[in-house]
C-alpha cells in the first residue's frame, strides 16, 4: 500500500527503541540510587518510606516531597537528577502509578 509504512519496519523500529531506552532507565536509577545514599540518608533511614504513616501518597506528593527535601538540604539539583531519585524511590519502596 502506497504511503503507508511497512508493519515489519515499525515492529523493528520498536525493537530497536525499547533497546535504547531501557538502559537508559537503568541508568537513571543507578544514578538515583547513588544520589540517594550520598545525600539522603543523613536526616533518614530509607525506613521512612515504608513506615506505617507515611506522609506521601501519590506519584506527585513523592515529587513534591523529594523537590524540599532536596532543597533543605541545600543541593541545588538539576531536574533531572531529582527524578532519578523520585524514580529510584518509587520503583523501590513506593510503586506508585505515573
Ligand atoms: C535536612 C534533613 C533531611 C534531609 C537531608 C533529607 N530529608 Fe527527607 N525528610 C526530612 C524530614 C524532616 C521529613 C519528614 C518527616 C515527617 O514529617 O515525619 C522527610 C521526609 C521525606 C520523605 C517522605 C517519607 C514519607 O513519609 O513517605 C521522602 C520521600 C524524603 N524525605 C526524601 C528525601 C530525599 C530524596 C532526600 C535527599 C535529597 C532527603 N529526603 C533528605 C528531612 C530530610
Amino acid at each position: 500500500m502506497p504511503g503507508s509504512p511497512d508493519p515489519l519496519i515499525i515492529r523493528l523500529f520498536s525493537v530497536l527503541l525499547a533497546c535504547i531506552i531501557t538502559p537508559l532507565q537503568a541508568q537513571d536509577l543507578e544514578l538515583g540510587k547513588k544520589l540517594h545514599e550520598e545525600h539522603c540518608t543523613r536526616c533518614h533511614t530509607p525506613e521512612i518510606y515504608t513506615r506505617q504513616k507515611r506522609i506521601v501518597n501519590s506519584y506527585a506528593e513523592l515529587q513534591e516531597r523529594v523537590r524540599q527535601c532536596e532543597l533543605s538540604n541545600e543541593l541545588t539539583w538539576f531536574d533531572e537528577e531529582i527524578n532519578a531519585v523520585v524514580n529510584y524511590l518509587n520503583s523501590t519502596y513506593y510503586h506508585f502509578k505515573q
